[in-house]
């Protein structure tokens, strides 16, 4: 059995920055997450046209700003001068999408932790898993805990560890193979990913006692529900990542949640 390395972030991860009360992946957004006492933060990166990392889930603009079509097709420039809060709330009117490095160095001056999503344009997925990489070769010190890399593209996993091995990584699961109806370890495996990082409803005690003798940790999307969360923490997995930062308090220690 491959003995199981401590894992260096928090359990509780705030999803897109404070789930569905702020307008997902801006900086007011990660800004909520922290004051609910939020300290690991999910997000989506993704390359401009011009080569900057920006945060968006779609690959398009229409759901989460004023723009239109794809937002890989935008320079950084463009990017920053779209609407990406007047969607969610007259509140957030006018909020920008940030770049990755903004993010970043967000945490870095609060003292946070970071999870990427490597969330790549269709077809880009080699060179936005490398740009990650070399983003944060450029401006994460060596002496503070490193980010995390997730992503659903193992090429995009593969980039990041090209270019920035020593960054952990996990590789995201929303289905278990056809065929084999498990999971795909041995791709993780491959990729010397540190986690597996799974569709909370696919956890079992079987796998988990698996991926943990594999030597990788066990952690959830996207866990909105206190028994779903419960579920995980019995079963003994090590992260969950949740839009409930108004339900979950990091903070809360002792049994259960
Ligand atoms: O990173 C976990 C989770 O965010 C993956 O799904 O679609 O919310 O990016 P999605
Ligand atoms: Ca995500």
């Amino acid at each position: 059995m491959t003995t199981l390395a401590p894992w260096p972030y928090p359990r509780w991860v705030a999803h897109r920055g404070a789930g569905k009360l702020a307008p997902e992946n801006t900086l007011s957004a990660f800004r909520l997450g922290a004051q609910y006492g939020y300290r690991f933060f999910e997000c989506d990166a993704k390359l401009s046209k011009d080569g900057v990392l920006f945060l968006m889930h779609d690959a398009e603009l229409e759901r989460t700003t004023n723009g239109h079509g794809t937002g890989s097709d935008l320079t950084m420039g463009e990017i920053a001068q779209l609407d990406a809060g007047s969607w969610h709330s007259r509140a957030y009117a006018g909020e920008q999408l940030p770049t990755l490095e903004a993010l970043a160095r967000w945490c870095l001056a609060n003292q946070l932790q970071l999870n990427v999503e490597i969330k790549p344009t269709p077809g880009q997925e080699l060179e936005t898993g490398r740009a990650c990489g070399a983003l944060m070769n450029r401006i994460w010190p060596q002496d503070r805990t490193p980010p995390l890399f997730t992503s659903f593209k193992p090429a995009s996993l593969q980039g990041a560890k090209e270019v920035a091995p020593h960054i952990p990584r996990g590789l995201l699961v929303d289905k278990l193979a056809d065929g084999t109806g498990d999971i795909d370890l041995q791709t993780a495996l491959d990729l010397g990913c540190s986690a597996m990082v799974l569709n909370h409803e696919l956890w079992t005690a079987e796998l988990v006692t698996k991926v943990h003798a594999a030597g990788l940790h066990c952690s959830s999307y996207t866990v909105n529900d206190a028994w779903a969360a419960q579920r995980l923490i019995d079963l003994g997995t090590d992260g969950i990542i949740t839009d409930r930062v108004d339900l979950f308090s990091p903070a809360q220690t002792g049994p259960g949640l």
